[in-house]
């Protein structure tokens, strides 16, 4: 009874804050909810279309999702969140803050302390205000064609600085949940034209204030010598691109092994230097799958999805499928905690699954659990080896 009163009473609050205009931010926080990976919801007022809503950044361990809802149904979530799966809720106006919380007693409270100088938010809907990465005053995006000299992003730019951002925004929770230190190490392995590799850098040592090492491994010259032009005219000076290929690149003291969309074995060369330099984390966002399509096409083993891959469709589909998650499997057997998940939802980009491995324990009992999985995969698929496999010797 208590717990509903003081919710009704936060929300009542709540309410009157937007229709007056003062609403700040409303944050939620101590979540005991059904969803393992979800940790803060935060909420703050936009227009959308000349609609006064809210927007819901859902913050997850791994990334943040936002959806916007009406006032209205806000109303009806908090009540059913209030005191159930947050324990804590705390609303900022322009002229106080209320903070309601549920003690362990079970019984609720609402505290609420004035508080001066703080200016209710712009409503509008301008994502560049939640970017990690803001597109004024960076030389090096309107060297890389992302945005003209004042910090517009081009037309025909905005997908690629969506996705830039967006990777940031999931790098930026991955390097929370591993505190690699001042000292950064980080290596892009198949940098491409260094899209990625620039905004990461920037993120590490503008937003976190960290001492970044960044290198890109690109065998293309012309976009070595592109991207190192842009660093020095950046002042980048951690930041720096080597010609040559992935297996020669020498990543001892790498912390944080990144390769976005390296072809193929490409991503196993990847992982595999990831694992030998013991980072800390690894992040790959596969690209194509040709080594374990053809093996499987060759073997054609009879089992009971045979009938799905007579497809030529569902065959590229599980051989993405059977490559990525034998390389989960492999990361694990190094002692990393893996995840996989979707890494960018856009119709331009197929290739958008995300590979994470964060460094952990092994033991005898993972290994072995994990090379049991790897040999009925293989033997169930009509796998002779993994390329990753067969540069780990497992
Ligand atoms: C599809 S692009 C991706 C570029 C960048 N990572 C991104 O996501 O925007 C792949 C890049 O990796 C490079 N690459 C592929 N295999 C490589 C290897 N074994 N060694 C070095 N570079 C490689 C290619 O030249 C290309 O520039």
């Amino acid at each position: 009874m208590n717990v509903t009163e003081k919710a009704r009473e936060f929300i009542s609050e709540t309410s009157d804050s937007l229709h007056n205009g003062t609403f700040v931010k409303l944050s939620l926080g101590n979540y005991r909810g059904p969803d393992d990976t979800l940790k803060n919801i935060y909420i703050k007022p936009i227009l959308i279309k000349k609609e006064p809503r809210l927007s819901l950044t859902y913050r997850h361990k791994t990334r943040d999702i936002a959806k916007n809802h009406t006032f209205e149904e806000v109303e009806q979530m908090l009540l059913q969140w209030l005191g159930n799966d947050f324990r804590v809720a705390t609303l900022q106006t322009v002229n106080s803050d209320t903070l309601f919380e549920m003690h362990p007693s079970g019984k609720a409270t609402l505290k609420k302390k004035a508080v001066s100088g703080r200016e209710a938010p712009s409503l509008s809907h301008d994502k560049a205000k939640n970017r990690l990465i803001a597109p004024a005053e960076k030389g090096y995006l309107f060297d890389l064609k992302i945005t003209d000299q004042q910090g517009n992003v081009f037309h025909n730019a905005q997908d690629k600085f969506r996705q830039i951002n967006h990777y940031i925004d999931i790098l930026s929770s991955l390097i929370r949940e591993i505190g690699p230190g001042r000292q950064v190490r980080v290596a892009d392995m198949g940098s491409g034209k260094g899209y990625l590799t620039f905004a990461l850098y920037d993120y590490l040592r503008n937003v976190l204030q960290l001492d970044p090492q960044v290198t890109g491994i690109e065998f293309r010259n012309d976009l070595v010598t592109l991207c190192n032009e842009i660093a020095r005219k950046a002042g980048f000076e951690g930041l720096s691109f080597r010609e040559g290929t992935i297996d020669q690149f020498d990543a001892a003291g790498t912390n944080i092994l990144i390769a976005l969309h390296a072809c193929d074995t490409a991503t196993d060369d990847a992982i595999f230097k990831g694992i030998q330099a013991e980072s800390d984390l690894i992040v790959v966002a596969p690209c194509c799958h040709k080594q374990i399509r053809r093996q499987i096409e060759q073997h054609k083993a009879e089992n009971d999805v045979s009938f799905l891959t007579r497809h030529g469709i569902f065959l590229e589909r599980q051989a993405e499928m059977v490559t990525d998650g034998i390389r989960a499997l492999v990361l694990e057997y190094f002692g990393y905690k893996t995840k996989v998940f979707e890494f960018i939802s856009d119709a331009h980009t197929p290739k958008n699954v995300l590979i994470v491995g964060t460094k952990g324990n092994r033991s005898e009992k993972s290994q072995a659990a994990a090379l049991e999985k790897i040999r009925e995969a293989k033997q169930f698929f009509g796998i002779e080896y993994h390329h990753l496999e067969r540069l780990a010797g497992i």
